[in-house]
């Protein structure tokens, strides 16, 4: 289906994001032909650009980035004609009347309707006064629709969220927001619903009495980069874990929706993140919750230098960049199940995993003593490798009853061929066409802040529990207690 013809308005069109990912995904949609010809971008950034620099940054950006190869010379140019830049100072209010013109101007050379999606690439602080500027200057009084497409963080925590969203709100109404979280975006994490709901092998055993825990590892082997000022005001748990983490928990946990739609699908989600336990008070927060920081280490031959080594980060910053946490979904169907999750920087391997680990099978005559079963695992790999899973218990063969756990695998991304959509393609074209499902509403917003904001203020209290690991190595030892009390371990990613 193509989406409807549109004006995408990108502010931050000079900017990391619009480089690696926007342009990247906008040239897959229209090659896919998802995007009809009825469509307009304008890039937007402070600094002056002529159209032609433009297009030619347009072009080094998807010769990098893009899954495919600008080959075809023709395409690209007829895809480079729909892009036009405009500096802007986003205070002055005349600056946005003149982009008015330049977008009915457009729309009339492109017999678009008035539909106008804006994309905010830049810092939340300046999204209420944008947003402002956009009403007032007039840019929200075409006849088609109008869709404002933000990107994370929201809010700093549930206050600053909800300032945030007043600002917004102003401006736009809730069902106009479509607040990104790019993980939401990602193949796995939207196949987890359908492993979840198109598989009897699955669904009847999704429960308290057949799961003995979920465990979800998010891990990064890159350092901050170059983000050491924005990382060392926010940290892991507010940088991951209030929206990716917590949005892949709640894609696990949910209750099946009343119909894949936007709307059902979100209310299950929010569901979840209501019936996160809050802990009590700082002891519990401690005890449930482990927060690290890399040092320095070696990583094959490589010296890496430690987090308070890195530019823009304070010498003596208590910032984590590490956090595990066991949390529980407070419900009919999770009571007493644990959810271990974690997401570190500078871990030896960049991966994400959900691993569903079932109760073990009663000891019983048949194999008692002789050996501890493993338990089966469903394992739904996000990413690098795309895929799932499953172990089961079988027979080590030529032996009379020795047994072993055997991996019966699904590998998407091993498919020949095969060039998976990215996370920003697929969240693009559902903003285009009015599809909110993979994006987070502001009860899930809210929700998960006042969760996370429990946590950062017990670690507020006291900096004694942060512990420190070595980078290259999977964190701090604690997270390896957190299981071991309840008899279980981190099974190892792949
Ligand atoms: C971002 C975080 O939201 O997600 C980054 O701000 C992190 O710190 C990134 O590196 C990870 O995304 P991905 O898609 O590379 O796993």
């Amino acid at each position: 289906v193509q989406a409807e013809g549109a004006v995408y308005f990108l502010f931050g069109a000079t900017g990391d994001l619009a480089r690696r990912k926007l342009f990247p995904a906008l040239f897959s949609l229209y090659k896919e032909g998802k995007l009809s010809e009825n469509f307009a971008v304008i890039g937007l950034a402070r600094r002056p650009r002529t159209n032609e620099q433009f297009r030619n940054d347009l072009y080094q950006s998807i010769s990098e980035f893009c899954r495919y190869k600008v080959d075809d010379e023709q395409l690209f140019q007829s895809f480079s004609k729909h892009f036009e830049y405009m500096s802007l100072d986003i205070n002055n209010l005349d600056g946005f009347k003149e982009l008015n013109r330049l977008a009915e101007s457009l729309e009339s050379r492109f017999d678009i309707t008035g539909n106008r999606l804006f994309y905010l690439a830049l810092a939340p602080s300046l999204f209420g006064s944008v947003s402002l500027n956009l009403r007032d200057g007039g840019l929200l009084h075409t006849d088609g629709w109008h869709r404002l497409v933000i990107e994370k963080p929201f809010g700093y925590d549930l206050q600053s969220a909800q300032a945030l969203n007043e600002q917004l709100n102003e401006v736009f109404k809730e069902e106009e927001i479509y607040r990104i979280d790019h993980y939401l975006g990602k193949e796995m994490v939207q196949n987890i619903q359908v492993i979840r709901f198109a598989n009897a092998l699955f669904e009847p055993l999704w429960n308290k009495d057949h799961i003995a825990n979920v465990q979800i590892t998010l891990s990064e082997t890159v350092g901050v980069e170059d983000r050491g000022g924005y990382y060392d005001k926010s940290g892991a748990l507010r940088d991951m874990g209030q929206n990716h983490m917590l949005q892949m928990l709640t894609m696990i946990a949910m209750e099946p929706p009343s119909r894949l739609h936007g709307e059902a699908i979100r209310d299950e989600k929010v569901k979840v993140l209501r019936s996160l336990r809050s802990y009590e008070n700082s002891e519990e927060v401690r005890k449930h919750v482990t927060r690290g920081q890399y040092t320095a280490g070696q990583v094959e031959q490589t010296s890496l230098p430690g987090y308070r080594e890195e530019p823009s980060v304070n010498p003596d910053s208590i910032t984590e960049t590490y956090f595990a946490a066991k949390v529980f979904v407070d419900n009919f169907r999770w009571a007493g199940v644990p959810f271990y999750i974690r997401t570190g920087k500078r871990m030896p391997v960049k991966t994400t995993e959900v691993v569903v680990e079932f109760k073990s099978m009663p000891q019983n005559v048949l194999f008692a003593k002789k050996q501890d079963l493993a338990p089966n695992l469903l394992v739904i790999r996000v990413n690098p490798i795309e895929g799932i899973y499953i172990k089961v218990n079988a027979k080590t063969p030529g032996s009379d009853s020795a047994i072993q756990p055997v991996a019966m695998e699904f590998c998407q991304s091993c498919q020949i061929g095969l060039n998976t959509p990215e996370a920003y393609e697929r969240l693009i074209y559902d903003a285009a066409r009015g599809d909110a499902t993979y994006f987070t509403r502001w009860d899930e917003v809210a929700q998960a802040w006042k969760f996370v904001d429990r946590i950062a203020s017990a670690w507020q209290e006291s900096s004694h529990d942060l512990m420190h690991y070595p980078a290259g190595s999977w964190g701090p030892e604690r997270a390896e207690q957190l299981l071991k009390d309840d008899g279980f371990h981190w099974w190892p990613v792949n």
